[in-house]
């Protein structure tokens, strides 16, 4: 390793995966994660036990990536972290042991926001954006619109007032009795079914916002009266109602998805975050660059999801604004892009 090389350790502990990478000259070398299984039989992620996990975690993680890359921690230009949006537990044994780690190494200490590491994802690999575009950022966390002018300078423009996306994958697949997170089941049933089988409401939000709460309670109603009918109503209709709840999801992203590349006058979009594996997003996302003309870009399911690439990624930009911060950092649990 030359004294010239830039080799930055990235961690990510912001919810229930625990991350580690390492990232020289701005390329990933590698993206350890350890995935906490432990929240599955509580049917969603349980803050107090996905504290207890990073912390039993993080270390091995870091040690993996570390040995992985070939790199000694001398060797290292700096430790990065993500400082939020998050769980203020799951936050805090991440920011707590980088800012442990750079004191007693005396190296720099960089902060990276989570929802701006997500769109840097796209700057992992080949091909690359180009400015500026709009990213839809979509995961069990969040749901963005995100107006992406520079590495580093991008606004949020639209987003949800109240469920994520995923949120609304994994309730809806609860209410048809399948496993946490339901989200990838719904949409390995919705491959069989028929979109348009049922019909629910979309909900639309004034501006580019989005609200997801209202397709749980529509669900919840329909099902409920559905069931009074016929007790096996979920068995016997599993793909049609998977398709039909996929198809309405997805209509929703894209609605707000398309006014927002109109507003912006951009032909260029990406998605990031966990829901971009939907296979029904995917395709019907293609359609829609195809027809309007867009160049679309999805990152690789690992960068999809929440990984320490995207944070290392995310890092080097800001390494080289030399935007370091103090060993006083504290994390953000609703910090803004
Ligand atoms: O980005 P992510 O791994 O974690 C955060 O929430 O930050 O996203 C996880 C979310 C979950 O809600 C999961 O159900 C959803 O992404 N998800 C999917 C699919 N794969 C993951 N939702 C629908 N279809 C999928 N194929
Ligand atoms: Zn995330």
């Amino acid at each position: 390793m030359g004294t010239t090389d830039i080799s930055i350790l990235a961690i990510e502990s912001s919810c229930d995966e625990t991350s580690a990478s390492i990232i020289v000259n701005g390329k990933v070398l590698n993206n350890i994660v350890a995935t906490q299984s432990v929240h599955e039989k509580y049917g969603g992620v349980v803050p107090e036990l996905a504290s207890r996990a990073h912390q039993e975690n993080l270390i091995p993680v870091v040690h993996e990536a570390l040995s992985g890359a070939g790199i000694s921690k001398n060797d290292l230009s700096a430790i990065a972290v993500t400082r939020g949006p998050g769980l203020m537990g799951s936050l805090l044994v991440g920011v707590s042991f980088a800012k442990a780690l750079a004191k007693t190494l005396n190296l720099p200490l960089i902060d990276v926001n989570h929802m701006q590491a997500h769109v840097l994802a796209h700057f992992i690999e080949e091909p690359r954006p180009n400015f500026p575009f709009i990213c839809l950022t979509v995961s069990g966390g969040h749901t963005q619109l995100v107006w992406v002018r520079d590495h580093l300078d991008m606004e949020v423009i639209g987003e949800t007032q109240d469920d994520a996306v995923g949120e609304a994958f994994d309730k809806t697949a609860k209410l048809l009795g399948l496993p946490y997170p339901g989200g990838p089941l719904l949409d390995r049933y919705a491959k069989q079914g028929n979109p348009k089988a049922f019909a629910f409401p979309i909900t639309r939000m004034p501006g580019l916002n989005y609200s997801f709460s209202g397709i749980k309670t529509a669900v919840l109603y329909f099902l409920r009266d559905r069931l009074e009918e016929n007790p096996n109503f979920i068995t016997e209709n599993l793909p049609d109602l998977c398709a039909s709840i996929q198809h309405t999801l997805v209509e929703m992203l894209l609605i707000k998805l398309k006014e927002a590349m109109k507003q912006v006058g951009v032909t260029e979009v990406a998605i990031a975050g966990g829901v971009s594996a939907n296979s029904g997003l995917r395709s019907a996302l293609a359609d829609l660059a195809q027809r309007k003309g867009w160049k679309l870009y999805v990152p690789e399911f690992e960068y999809c999801t929440d990984n320490a690439a995207m944070i290392a990624m995310a890092a080097h930009y800001k390494y080289l604004r030399k935007d370091f911060v103090g060993y006083d950092l504290v994390p953000l649990a609703k910090l803004k892009l």
